[in-house]
């Protein structure tokens, strides 16, 4: 899908139409992308929206002398939180696999993939299941990391069990982390409290 003809279509419409739009825009082909530097045979690939998996990812990036690659949407999710929680919904309620930016093209060369995710609505979010059914992990190590703001992994464990047939998955690094939602509220708070400029 031409990406310009994308942001000014998805302006002109309602959110919720914009969402079904995306929703429907599965069958946009990813470029294969050689890893930056490829020389290891672990690979760290991590996905994020506030940041929090990326400290992790790159903790491991350093700490291990991995190979990194950030898994995207071809079609970004929008900036405003609830309207990303409210897509997240839907994908997870249809279980739409969106396109990704970028597929790693040598996945081959890797034993094991470090996979790294946020939770969003108690399971993995919709970007880890396409980077599992586009990448052949059969045979490797996965070893997931994974935050939340307070609920747990949810059931993110038996869906990498399901998408990445053949992997050896190891038990998982959990870590609560920063919420969002509670960010902007108290930050909300704060706004109310204090005097108008
Ligand atoms: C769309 C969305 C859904 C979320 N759903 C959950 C959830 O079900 N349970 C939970 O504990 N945290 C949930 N969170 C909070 C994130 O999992 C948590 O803040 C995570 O550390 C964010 O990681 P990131 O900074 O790498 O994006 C959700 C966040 C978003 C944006």
């Amino acid at each position: 899908m031409d990406k310009i003809g994308d942001v000014s279509r998805r302006a002109a419409l309602s959110a919720p139409a914009a969402m079904l739009l995306a929703a429907g825009a599965s069958a946009c082909a990813a470029e294969d992308q050689q890893v930056m530097g490829a020389k290891s045979n672990m690979l760290v690939g991590y996905f994020t929206r506030s940041g929090n998996t990326r400290v992790i990812a790159e903790q491991l990036q350093r700490d291990l002398r991995a190979d990194i690659f950030e898994i995207q949407p071809a079609n970004a999710y929008p900036a405003d939180y609830e309207q990303t929680v409210e897509q997240a919904r839907l994908e997870r309620d249809r279980g739409f696999e969106p396109p990704l930016k970028a597929r790693v093209a040598n996945i081959a060369g890797y034993d094991t993939v470090f996979l790294g995710f946020p939770i969003w609505g108690e399971t993995a979010p919709p970007p880890i299941r396409s980077f599992l059914r586009t990448h052949d992990l059969a045979g490797k190590t996965v070893r997931p990391f994974i935050t939340h703001g307070g609920y747990g992994p949810g059931d993110s464990l038996s869906v990498l069990r399901a998408h990445a047939p053949g992997a050896q998955i190891l038990a998982p690094f959990v870590m609560e982390a920063d919420q969002e939602r509670r960010t902007m509220t108290q930050v909300r708070q704060w706004l109310a409290s204090s005097p108008p400029a």
